[in-house]
């Protein structure tokens, strides 16, 4: 579909002897321009591959919302689908020498340019944020599904923030993990993109809340809400002598049993993920462990793969208007820097989200 350009004259700018010809002009909106700047690779690799493209502007399909992206969160998916590693990830559909789609990223937020002829929630001007394939780009299509208005509340940098690690951290706690109130949490990665978010929904959920983080990032975890924080650089998860009700292990590889010792006989570990596995599976074995366990020990040990779905952005977001959760952003880079985000993201250095501005 092509977005209208045809500018029609208010009935209140007609002059008062109703003569047309002397109404003010009104310019028609610029055309949408043809191609458009993207970041992204033609081939997997390190971030040595990842440079600015030069890509068609997309047009959205029937179901599809064209949105001008304003800003686009960076998050370890963004890593390895530039690296194309674990191998895993290639075979989940997204090329296996080369990559599909050249344009990376997947979290986005901007304003609705044009939609397809389907579409009943959006129209052009809203502004909106959600998941798309290829969102390091100045346009994405998506589908209308995939979005939800953007909280009043937040800049579109904050906004972009939220989307796939905000809904991971919700869904692992509320579904997956279910979190009730009054119940013990352990955040492990609570200083990173979906730790940040985990922390501040399990608070809001009504949990006791200890995070798992290092040294340098601990006033950040304490600052975002969390009761109690492990310095895992000098400390363990089992120091404390405490057994979580649930927790949700996000980032250092522990081993299943080293984590069960730390979860109360009847408690919930959700395996999120977590960086450093074998170059083929990437840490996926250990959660293929957990479940094949599950059914013979005490404790449920789960994973899963987060929804990409303005449902459960939209419950997020209610909490985002509710003064429960603010995005904690660490940094912003220019589009033309996507390598340096992605670079800076995986040494570790990130607290909160790092996000892209087009
Ligand atoms: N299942 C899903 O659908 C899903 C969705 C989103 C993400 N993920 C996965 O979840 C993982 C984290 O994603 P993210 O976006 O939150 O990454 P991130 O922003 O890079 O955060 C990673 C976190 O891991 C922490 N960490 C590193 N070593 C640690 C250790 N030894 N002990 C405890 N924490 C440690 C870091 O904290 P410090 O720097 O303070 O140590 C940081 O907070 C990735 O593997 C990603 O692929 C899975």
């Amino acid at each position: 579909m092509t977005p209208s350009t045809t500018a029609t004259t208010p009935a209140d700018m007609s002059t008062p002897d109703g003569d047309a010809t002397r109404r003010p002009a009104v310019a028609p909106d610029p055309p949408l321009p043809a191609r458009m700047r993207a970041a992204g690779r033609e081939v997997y690799g390190s971030v040595d591959v990842v440079g600015t493209l030069d890509r068609p502007r997309p047009e959205p399909g029937p179901d599809e919302v064209l949105v001008r992206v304003a800003a686009a969160g960076v998050d370890r998916g963004a890593w390895h689908l530039m690296a194309g590693l674990p191998h895993l990830v290639r075979l989940a559909g997204y090329g296996v020498r080369r990559p599909k789609e050249p344009v990376l990223g997947a979290d986005l937020a901007g304003r609705v340019e044009a939609v397809g002829r389907d579409v009943t929630r959006f129209r052009p001007g809203d502004r909106v944020h959600g998941i798309g394939r290829g969102t390091f780009a100045e346009y994405v299509t998506t589908a209308e599904d995939r979005l939800a208005p953007t909280p009043e509340g937040l800049s579109d940098v904050e906004a972009a923030a939220v989307p796939i690690s905000g809904i991971t951290a919700l869904q692992g706690l509320r579904e997956v993990g279910g979190l009730q109130p009054g119940q013990h949490l352990l955040v492990v990665g609570a200083s990173g993109g979906v730790g940040s978010f985990a922390v501040q929904v399990g608070k809001a959920l009504g949990a006791e809340v200890t995070g798992v983080c290092s040294t340098p990032k601990v006033d950040a975890v304490r600052a975002l809400g969390a009761d109690h924080v492990v310095d895992h650089r000098t400390s363990e998860i089992t120091d404390a002598g405490v057994r979580y009700d649930v927790i949700l292990d996000i980032g250092g590889n522990r081993s299943l049993s080293h984590l069960r010792r730390a979860l109360a006989d009847d408690g919930t570990l959700v395996i999120v993920g977590g960086e450093g596995g074998g170059r083929v599976l990437g840490g996926v074995d250990r959660q293929a462990r957990a479940l094949l366990l599950s059914p013979f020990v005490g404790p449920r040990l789960r994973t899963f793969i987060a929804g990409e779905d303005g449902a459960r952005l939209a419950d997020l977001d209610a909490m985002v208007d509710a003064g429960q959760v603010t995005p904690l952003v660490d940094r912003t880079f220019p589009l033309e820097e996507a390598a340096a985000a992605i670079a800076h993201l995986e040494a570790g250095r990130a607290c909160g989200k790092v996000v892209l501005t087009t």
